[in-house]
């Protein structure tokens, strides 16, 4: 039986490797490799194509929160929310600013913080120095903008800006109009990914985007000079060529990921809520990033672990674990507030196989052999979508 991985980026790329080629030939061609046309033409094509604002390429995803954070003069002394469920990029930028990281829970169904605990957060000590919300897209869901901007007003807390981050929610529509800064990543296996690391930042604000500009390249004034203390984010000419590439195929690939998942949900709907597993609720402009179940048997912490064990070693199948430590449960980034959601998904999540070009025969094998590691067994409904075909 072949190995079925988490994500497979030799397929996604392999009918674009001619392309690509001769992409990198022009670039190696101009001798010009980083901050240059491509980067520039880049920076335009995929602020337009996420909503509008100005788009400004960056090292990394991380150096783009840290970035859009520093540009809204966030620092010691001050406060930024977040939620502890996602990737530890997020609470890093904000602790690298010289800020504290406030961690937020998240709701049961949708997974993205929630607005009803950010109210609370709002009314506990230290609150004052709240200076900026990063709501994360996670998985590919848009987070609650409207939720959290109506918290904010009702507590009369314009003052507190949004950032949103959309390293998992690229092509999700208008996301960049839901938030002052928009960041992204494109660490290889995202939605639209480079060919190693990169970053992007959108801003609504021209003030906010030429301020991020002077940063990511040492905070320079001009050649010789620097006006404050930045760093070297800046971004790859090559990369910038493949990204052009890959951006035209995003939407369709956004599409084929959105046909993945009720795939799935068409296979295993019949198990959804009802014992072991939970299926993730859809939502609108969602992009499936991820296909993140949740494995539930009572009390037992331990089922999903052995569950991905066996769908590996059994099955030849990867799977994921996003996210199986929150945050706040790692030594640097301790909490006081009691986040009992965050911290029951992490012992229950686990993401399935999920990637443009994936066809629904392996969407079958997957959800067979899920039954299987739950004992759902009872002849599986067929996808009535020509079997083999790639989606
Ligand atoms: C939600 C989230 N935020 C931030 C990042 C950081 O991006 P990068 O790995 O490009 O620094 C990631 C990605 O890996 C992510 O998933």
């Amino acid at each position: 039986m072949a190995h079925l991985p988490l994500v497979d980026l030799k397929r996604l790329h392999e009918p674009l490797a001619r392309e690509l080629g001769d992409a990198f030939a022009r670039v190696l061609a101009s001798g010009s490799y980083h901050l240059g046309p491509e980067t520039e033409a880049f920076e335009a094509e995929f602020a337009r194509h996420e909503g509008g604002g100005e788009g400004i390429c960056c090292g990394s995803g991380s150096d783009a929160l840290f970035l859009a954070l520093r540009a809204l003069d966030i620092g010691p002394g001050h406060a930024v929310v977040t939620v502890s469920n996602s990737f530890m990029a997020t609470p890093e930028s904000i602790v690298r600013t010289g800020a504290e990281v406030i961690f937020c829970d998240v709701g049961e169904a949708s997974r993205t913080l929630d607005p009803a605990d950010l109210a609370q957060i709002l009314e506990e000590p230290g609150a004052e120095g709240i200076k900026a919300v990063i709501p994360i897209h996670l998985y590919g869901r848009r987070a609650d903008v409207a939720g959290i901007d109506a918290v904010l007003q009702a507590a009369g807390r314009q003052d507190i800006k949004l950032i949103g981050d959309a390293a998992q929610a690229h092509g999700s529509p208008g996301v960049s109009q839901d938030t002052t800064l928009t960041c992204y990543s494109f660490y290889p296996a995202k939605n639209l990914g480079a060919l190693g690391d990169g970053g992007f930042v959108i801003a609504q604000n021209s003030r906010h985007a030429a301020r991020i500009r002077g940063l990511r390249n040492h905070g320079r004034a001009g050649k010789h000079s620097v006006s404050e203390i930045g760093l070297n984010s800046r971004f790859d000419e090559i990369q910038a060529a493949a990204l052009r590439i890959k951006l035209k195929h995003l939407d369709e690939w956004n599409q084929q990921r959105r046909d993945l998942a009720d795939a799935y949900r068409e296979r295993l709907g019949r198990h959804d809520g009802a014992g072991a597993l939970r299926l993730p609720a859809d939502a609108p402009n969602h992009v499936h990033h991820l296909f993140v179940v949740q494995v539930t048997v009572g009390a037992d912490s331990t089922v999903r672990d052995r569950v991905f064990a066996d769908l590996r070693d059994k099955h030849q199948i990867g799977a994921g674990l996003h996210y199986p430590i929150a945050c706040h449960q790692m030594p640097p980034y301790p909490t006081s507030r009691a986040l009992p959601v965050t911290e029951h998904l992490t012992d229950h999540v686990l993401s399935l196989p999920l990637f443009p070009g994936m066809t629904l025969d392996e969407v079958d094998r997957v959800a067979g052999a899920l039954e299987i590691c739950l004992d759902l067994r009872a002849p599986g409904t067929r996808i009535t979508t020509p079997r083999g075909a790639r989606l």
